[in-house]
């Protein structure tokens, strides 16, 4: 039995724990620990794992751990775990899910050289199963922990592989990307209420829209083309789209996103 060791169970935490134990993965086998210990004993009371307050005993002899703590806390634990590391028998494979600090910056805070690290950017979709997780491999990470992770992830969603530069870019694109269209469900949610729908008709209407617009989306993986369908000439759609694009629809997602990848350069120095 693989022995999974879980640091931090927040959302990403939760979310990761629900997707491995839904795959079929023991709960025995994972540890999770927490800094409110009533988080923890919620965690396993809901998934019936293993919980701890002291993240050195959770690491020890695990064959991956799984960092879920926020940016600023990584380096910490990272330092406070490495002795752990360093005198296991098991080679760990270290993985974190936060966003901005380098494999680099982690290498260095574990002080056992040549551990193999793994940098992941998950979004919160992973709660119901349909996360992405774009992944960076360090070099220290063999072929074997790869797919071993790879397989741990699939829990949680779609696993994609990707050179460590592109990192800040994709949590701009698909880590905060669910948060904005939550944004535009509430915009359409409030502009019903103000056509005069009754606020729950107005959040039912804006909420199946959304589903079943993801559904085609990941069938057809193409939105200028879906977007086309909906849009006959001189239809209701098109002068909608031409007021979306007259407020700056397009300008305001790159300049988004660009402020997103550049706080997320910001969280790893
Ligand atoms: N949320 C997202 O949409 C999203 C998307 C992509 C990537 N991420 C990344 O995922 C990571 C986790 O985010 P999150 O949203 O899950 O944050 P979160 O909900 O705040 O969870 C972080 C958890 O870590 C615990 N913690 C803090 N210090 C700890 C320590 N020293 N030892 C053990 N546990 C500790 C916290 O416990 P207490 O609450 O008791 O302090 C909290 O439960 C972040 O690094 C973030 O960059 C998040």
């Amino acid at each position: 039995m693989e022995k999974i060791a879980v640091i931090g169970v927040g959302n990403i935490g939760e979310a990761l724990i629900s997707g491995l134990v839904a795959s079929g993965i023991t709960p025995e086998s994972i540890t999770a620990t927490n800094r409110s210990p009533e988080r923890s004993q919620e965690l396993a009371e809901r998934y019936g794992v293993r919980t701890t307050d002291d993240n050195v005993d959770a690491v020890r002899e695990a064959d991956v751990a799984f960092l879920c703590v926020k940016p600023a806390q990584l380096l910490d634990v990272a330092e406070e775990i490495s002795g752990a590391l360093a005198d296991s028998a098991v080679h760990t494979v270290l993985v974190s899910m936060a966003a901005g600090v380098p494999i680099a910056a982690i290498q260095e805070a574990v002080s056992a050289a040549g551990t193999p690290i793994v940098r992941v950017m998950p979004n919160t979709p992973m709660l119901v199963g349909k996360g992405v997780l774009a992944v960076a491999y360090g070099r220290f990470v063999d072929e074997g922990q790869r797919e071993g992770v790879e397989k741990l992830l699939l829990a949680a969603g779609d696993v994609v592989e990707v050179p460590e530069k592109h990192i800040d870019a994709v949590t701009a694109l698909s880590g905060s990307g669910p948060a904005y269209f939550f944004l535009v469900a509430e915009a359409l949610v409030d502009a019903g209420v103000a056509l005069g729908l009754p606020r729950d008709l107005a959040q039912r209407l804006a909420c199946t829209t959304a589903e079943g617009a993801g559904a085609m989306l990941a069938a057809e993986q193409d939105p200028v083309r879906l977007r086309a369908g909906v849009s006959s000439p001189a239809g209701t759609t098109a002068y909608a789209v031409r007021e979306l694009e007259e407020s700056g629809i397009r300008g305001a997602f790159y300049r988004a996103t660009e402020a997103c990848a550049r706080r997320s350069e910001e969280l790893g120095k």
